[in-house]
């Protein structure tokens, strides 16, 4: 796991990038704009009111409603992916097969078929392909990294992750959803943070949900909960859940880590901050355990002075100083480390972080383990891509 990029590359060196579909996209757009080294943005949305929004909302001149346009262009050499979830597969091959580098939103694809295809294209084209994961580039998961690699945490003996969203209202496509489909949010962090995939899971689906949410996907469950046996030396475990229907928990995206030192505790409800426990001496019957509520900083000084500030929602207008606005901003500050990793990664000729194979581990993860809830918690074996 390598996410410090050189912050010091030539201004000089540039590509050009294109954003398609402009719901969540929109968020990233401020980031490309400012980036030093992008030299031209396009973007494109299938909705043209939608696209002459956002396009006028950012000063953007090239727009197109076809992602054809982007792929027949010869002046994009960068593709951004922010569709719905169904075309993530066949749009990220598409983008790969015309050679053009692609990064793309979570998930990469809901079956195992498409994320096969997504590796191959990749290792065909020679171009890069980031899974555009927010929650490994967050102010929290950044923080915990730095514990580890400081030798804070000591051996990790156990992990577990939770997010909890309930998506009534939302888009069809998010429909009766299986919730293990879209878990990479908390599967994605305890995975990085073991340096490791999960080589099997057992999952149970649990809950009811009104008849007509199971019909797009032959999906019964609201919630699904998961223990993965982590590809590891030494025995590792690691807990996941994820709700999308009929469950009455506020948002939350959150991981734990459960350390021989130190534990990172997420907070029970968002914005109240996380905790930090830590290993002090045996005292008779069990060891002192300390604890400290603790604020994440924002490093923004992993970033280009350019696009730093992307890292807040209220950003002042550098045209007109008495004037702030808002952008994207969420997912605790990982927008435009993202797109500094996707666009420093094609620069310095390197596969950025996390890439196909490693996307690829992680979101499987979540399908097998649907797969094992369908079949009442049997132990389903995840395919390692960096072997396929
Ligand atoms: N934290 C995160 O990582 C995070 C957060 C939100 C959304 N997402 C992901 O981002 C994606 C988009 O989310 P959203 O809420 O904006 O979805 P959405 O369905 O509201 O918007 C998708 C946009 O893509 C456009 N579009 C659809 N088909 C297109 C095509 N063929 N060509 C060009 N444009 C097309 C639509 O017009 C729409 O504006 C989803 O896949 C979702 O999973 C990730």
């Amino acid at each position: 796991m390598t996410i410090d990029s050189d912050i010091t590359m030539s201004p000089e060196q540039k590509i050009r990038v294109a954003i398609v579909g402009l719901g969540f996209g929109a968020a990233f757009v401020p980031s490309y704009l400012h980036h030093p080294n992008v030299e031209s943005l396009t973007i494109c949305d299938a909705d043209e009111e939608k696209l002459n929004l956002i396009g006028d909302r950012y000063n953007v001149e090239k727009r197109t409603t076809r992602l054809d346009d982007i792929l027949n262009s010869s002046e994009i050499d960068a593709v951004h992916l922010l569709t719905p979830i169904p075309l993530h597969g066949q749009n990220a091959v598409s983008v790969l097969e015309v050679c053009k580098h692609c990064a793309c939103t979570v998930p990469m694809a809901t079956n195992l078929d498409d994320l096969k295809a997504i590796v191959a294209a990749q290792r065909k084209s020679g171009k890069n392909y980031m899974g555009m994961e927010t929650a490994v580039y967050t102010r929290r998961f950044l923080y915990v990294k730095e514990m580890l690699e400081k030798g804070e945490i000591g051996k990790i003996q156990f992990l577990r992750g939770a997010h909890y969203q309930d998506m009534e209202g939302w888009p069809s496509y998010w429909m009766g959803l299986p919730p293990m489909y879209y878990a990479t949010h908390a599967i994605g962090p305890i995975f990085a943070l073991a340096n490791t995939r999960a080589k099997a899971v057992h999952c149970f689906g649990s809950g009811v949900m009104r008849p007509e949410l199971h019909e797009q996907y032959g999906n019964p469950y609201p919630v699904e909960t998961a223990i993965f046996e982590m590809d590891s030396p030494t025995p590792l475990a690691a807990e996941v859940t994820r709700s999308l229907f009929h469950t009455a928990r506020d948002y939350t995206e959150s991981f734990n880590v459960y350390g021989e030192k130190a534990t990172f505790e997420w907070e029970q409800i968002e914005d109240e901050q996380p905790i930090v426990f830590r290993m002090e001496a045996q005292e008779g019957r069990g060891s002192k355990i300390a604890f400290e509520r603790i604020d994440a900083p924002d490093r923004q000084d992993l970033l280009p002075k350019e696009i730093a500030r992307f890292t807040q929602r209220s950003i002042y207008d550098e045209t007109d100083p008495h004037r702030s606005f808002l952008q994207g901003g969420g997912h605790g500050g990982s927008h435009p480390h993202l797109v500094h990793e996707f666009v420093s990664s094609i620069i310095e000729n390197r596969q950025p972080w996390p890439d196909a194979v490693t996307t690829a581990n992680w979101v499987a993860a979540g399908i097998c383990a649907h797969e094992s809830a369908m079949q009442g918690g049997a132990r389903v074996e995840i395919p390692d891509f960096s072997k396929l």
